[in-house]
């Protein structure tokens, strides 16, 4: 099936590049591609209609999303909460990009191949998993980039207050990023960090800004976006939220919960690719009021004209900082058409169905393993944790016999769910070769206990 998507042509119509990077999405909602230019229909897609019936299919298909992945034979891949798998469709897509745009257009591949507008294409697509409304994602730079900038833009909004307030279960560069602008801004200025649980008894009216990670990182524990927001909205805090383990994974209802700013990235469940680019939102309703601190030049009202004072651009264009990686971007497109394909509430049911299969499977048959995620799966995101003293090792004989999650120190084995290319018959597949590996101690050979640089 993805093989149709790959055939479209790029080269097309007026000279411009365009069938391939236009999302299945656009075909189903019209509207615009990731260069942020015309839909599909105005550029004459052949075959719309064998694509669109595709497009209807996988709505409740995951197997065919699972064929539009490139997953080794014999892998039962359980990281995509880290790094997603390859999207089949994405080499062509990237080799199409380098040769027919920037290999034949060069410079002029930033207007005809709409290479300046990817970043708010992409925006709006990620946006439509995210409930962000239109016009209010922006694509760039790395996850650790955009968390700076999102705090730094909802610390002056609140000028008086001079308390950053997260806990110490969030990522750790959430929290490096924040204590090095704190640092930078002066001593009066304070990162809090208290215990998950204890968050909302900590909203005061000292703290400038909630800064959190709505899924855990380790355990893979939600954070109720909607009620700390309102909380906080409550006590005159602005919320900064960080969607690394939610985007792609649990649906997040952005505007719903009227959150101020969110940050995430591409490379875990939407399958941009390693080094793929984040994304940031600001409620449309601050738009007017953020003041970007990382104000590079494409931020700018007016990059072109070059001026000596900076002029924060219309909407969410002023989150923009530098020169936007357009091969990496060529790749998120890639893996975007397949989510343009998908229902999130679908892809949510379905991840519980298989997480609580591993959690019952797992208790089952491996002696030893202690559940570190929720046992409710309201309260669990896309993941599943367990603790085990010899984790590390149980992980590495695990990956050496084709099932590949993570170790998250001390002790924490992570499992990533990930409907669009994992069913049952993977979960069972995976559990019975890690009971293997617990009964029979197959993890302890001095091999497997040899700690690498990525874990
Ligand atoms: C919750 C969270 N925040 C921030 C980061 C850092 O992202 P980056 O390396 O893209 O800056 C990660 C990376 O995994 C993360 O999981």
């Amino acid at each position: 099936m993805s093989l149709l998507i790959d055939v479209l042509p790029l080269s097309d119509l007026d000279g411009k590049s365009a069938g391939c990077r236009i999302g299945l999405s656009s075909m189903l909602t019209p509207g615009k591609g990731d260069n942020g230019q015309a839909a599909p229909d105005q550029i004459g897609l052949r075959q719309p209609e064998i694509i669109a019936d595709v497009a209807r299919a996988a709505m409740t298909n995951f197997s065919a999303t699972k064929s539009m992945f490139q997953l080794p034979q014999g892998v039962v891949y359980l990281d995509g909460n880290s790094l997603g798998p390859l999207p089949k469709s994405a080499g062509t897509r990237v080799a199409e990009m380098m040769q027919d745009e920037w290999g034949q257009m060069l410079i002029t591949g930033w207007n005809k191949a709409g290479w300046m507008g990817m970043p708010t294409g992409l925006g709006d697509r990620i946006g439509r998993l995210i409930g962000a409304e239109t016009g209010s994602v922006v694509v760039g730079d790395t996850l650790s980039i955009k968390v700076y900038q999102a705090v730094a833009s909802a610390l002056e909004l609140n000028p008086t207050r001079k308390v950053v307030l997260s806990d110490n279960g969030n990522f750790p560069s959430d929290l490096y990023m924040a204590d090095g602008l704190l640092r930078s801004l002066g001593p009066e200025y304070e990162l809090r960090t208290v215990d998950p649980e204890n968050v909302a008894d900590h909203i005061t009216e000292d703290v400038a800004v909630l800064m959190l990670t709505e899924v855990d990182y380790r355990s893979g524990r939600i954070h109720d976006m909607k009620a700390l927001t309102e909380l906080a909205h409550a006590n005159g805090v602005v919320t900064v939220w960080d969607l690394a383990h939610s985007a792609g994974a649990i649906p997040v209802d952005l505007s719903g919960c009227n959150a101020d700013f969110a940050v995430g990235c591409t490379y875990k469940y939407l399958n941009g690719g390693p080094g793929a680019p984040a994304f940031i939102y600001v409620a449309p309703r601050l738009f007017d009021r953020v003041r970007p601190a990382l104000s590079g030049w494409l931020g700018h009202e007016s990059p072109f004209a070059f001026d000596l004072d900076y002029r924060p651009g219309a909407g969410i264009e002023r989150m923009r900082v530098g020169t936007p990686p357009v091969i990496q971007m060529a790749a998120l497109s890639a893996a975007m058409d397949i989510w343009d394909m998908v229902d999130m509430n679908e892809v949510r049911a379905k991840s519980i169905e298989l997480t609580e299969l591993f959690i019952t499977r797992v208790e089952a048959t491996c002696p030893g393993l202690e559940l570190a995620s929720p046992r409710d799966p309201a309260q669990r995101g896309s993941q599943v944790s367990f603790r085990f003293a010899e984790g590390y090792a149980a992980m590495q004989a695990l990956i050496a016999r084709g099932v590949i999650g993570d170790f998250r120190a001390p002790d924490v084995m992570r499992f990533g769910f990930t409907p669009l290319y994992v069913d049952e018959s993977d979960v069972e597949q995976a559990v019975e070769i890690l009971a293997d590996i617990i009964v029979n101690k197959l993890w302890d050979t001095p091999e497997y206990k040899i700690r690498q640089r990525v874990t």
